[in-house]
């Protein structure tokens, strides 16, 4: 029997739970040339949630652009998946790659297009933009843009384009920020939707003054999905194949994840793995959970491992005693931290977006799973020495 549960990717059709009225605040918005940055913590269903908007968008006439910026490792790349998203806004509306090689050198001065077919992948047409040697990296990103924008006055049409990971370009080259800065600002019928996964860089590009994105986009923040539809959309899809749960552990399920959509696909994912009958019970959803931080292990040991010891320190004392809103003598000295290393360790948290302060100022560790798995080697480590 297939797994009904997926995670770890985009989620469409009805692996894809409400979000109705995200939805539609970000489609009024793009549909009405107002740009947004999206943020929330890692896998919250940005990315998701904005393919659901394009959707929207299409069936409205509006073109979509899509640039996932993750692999984009150096300022060319960066440049091509710009001038491949822009072509590919076009193609679609087109719907003919031949009309779009046959017109582009009207709209696009200088990035040349040809049609690739992958030679891997019988069928498999794309848009292979080459960018002009004789041109300045700013004026081959302008140009891929403005081509848009001329494509779209000339027709009377707006366009959406998301930029997936956009914090990553500063990664590459901090010059880059101010010119995308300029030439996104020239650009009066594309809106953007910023995204990103690391929280923190991303709002500080839009939320400190001495930055060119200070102010340049309506801030959204994605908070989790409600219990009550993230309980509904269990169910069904547990019912899809067959087997059923009661309504109140479906709820014990979300409220357990707090709402974030990837944790509550993951954890089902692993109760469908070992569920033996045709009705989930509390026991399946407790070996589940244990499943899950098993083999969650490795990245939760990537994470802990890399950090600095006075950080991996607080991290422990705040999946202990989180959260924390001051940290006493006793939380401290028996890892001999001194206060000032105790306030480095945490802004560097704060920075690497493990550890959030909330509106109660207290400190608390964002992933709920990572705080028990700490728990978890914590315990162990501590049955081991006791033995010891
Ligand atoms: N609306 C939703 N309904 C059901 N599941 C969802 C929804 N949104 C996200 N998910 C779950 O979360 C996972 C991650 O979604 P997605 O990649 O869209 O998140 P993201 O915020 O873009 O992640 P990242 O921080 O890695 O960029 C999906 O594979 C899916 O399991
Ligand atoms: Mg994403």
């Amino acid at each position: 029997m297939a797994n009904p549960f997926r995670f770890g990717q985009i989620v469409s059709g009805e692996l894809f739970c409400n979000r109705k009225s995200e939805i539609s605040q970000i489609t009024d918005n793009l549909a009405g040339g107002q740009s947004i940055v999206l943020y929330s913590p890692r896998r919250y269903g940005k990315t998701s949630l904005l393919y659901a908007v394009s959707n929207g968008l299409r069936s409205n006439k509006i073109l979509v652009g899509y640039v996932d910026f993750f692999a984009c490792n150096s300022t060319e790349k960066i440049l091509l998946a710009m001038s491949r998203a822009s072509a590919k806004a076009i193609v679609d509306e087109m719907k003919s790659f031949e009309k779009f090689i046959k017109s582009a050198a009207h709209f696009f001065n200088r990035i040349r297009f040809s049609i690739r077919f992958d030679p891997n992948d019988v069928g498999s047409i794309s848009v292979l933009p080459e960018l002009s040697s004789r041109a300045t990296p700013m004026d081959n990103l302008s140009d891929a843009l403005s081509g848009l924008n001329s494509y779209l006055n000339k027709n009377n049409k707006r366009a959406a384009i998301v930029l997936d990971e956009f914090q990553q370009i500063i990664k590459v080259d901090s010059n880059l920020e101010a010119e995308f800065r300029t030439i996104i600002q020239q650009q009066d019928r594309i809106a953007f939707a910023f995204l990103g996964s690391r929280m923190h860089l991303l709002k500080e590009m839009f939320i400190n003054k001495n930055r060119p994105f200070y102010r340049a986009a309506k801030i959204m923040e994605l908070g989790p999905i409600t219990t009550d539809e993230l309980a509904k959309f269990i169910k069904k899809r547990f019912a899809k194949i067959g087997i059923s749960i009661s309504g109140q552990l479906a709820l014990r399920i979300t409220e357990r994840v707090n709402g974030h959509p990837d944790y509550a696909q993951r954890l089902c994912s692993h109760i469908f793995d070992i569920i033996e009958s045709n009705t989930v019970d509390e026991e399946n959803v407790e070996k589940g959970v244990v499943n899950m931080l098993v083999s969650l292990t490795p990245s939760f040991r990537g994470i802990f491992e890399e950090l600095p010891l006075r950080e991996s320190q607080v991290m422990t004392i705040l999946a202990e005693h989180g959260p924390i809103g001051t940290f006493t003598t006793k939380l401290i000295q028996p890892y001999e931290m001194g206060t000032p290393a105790l306030h480095k360790a945490l802004s560097n948290l704060r920075l690497k977006d493990l550890v959030f302060k909330g509106k109660d100022k207290n400190y608390f560790i964002l992933d709920p799973f990572l705080t028990e798995w700490i728990r978890m080697v914590s315990k162990d480590e501590g049955q081991f020495s006791s033995c010891g």
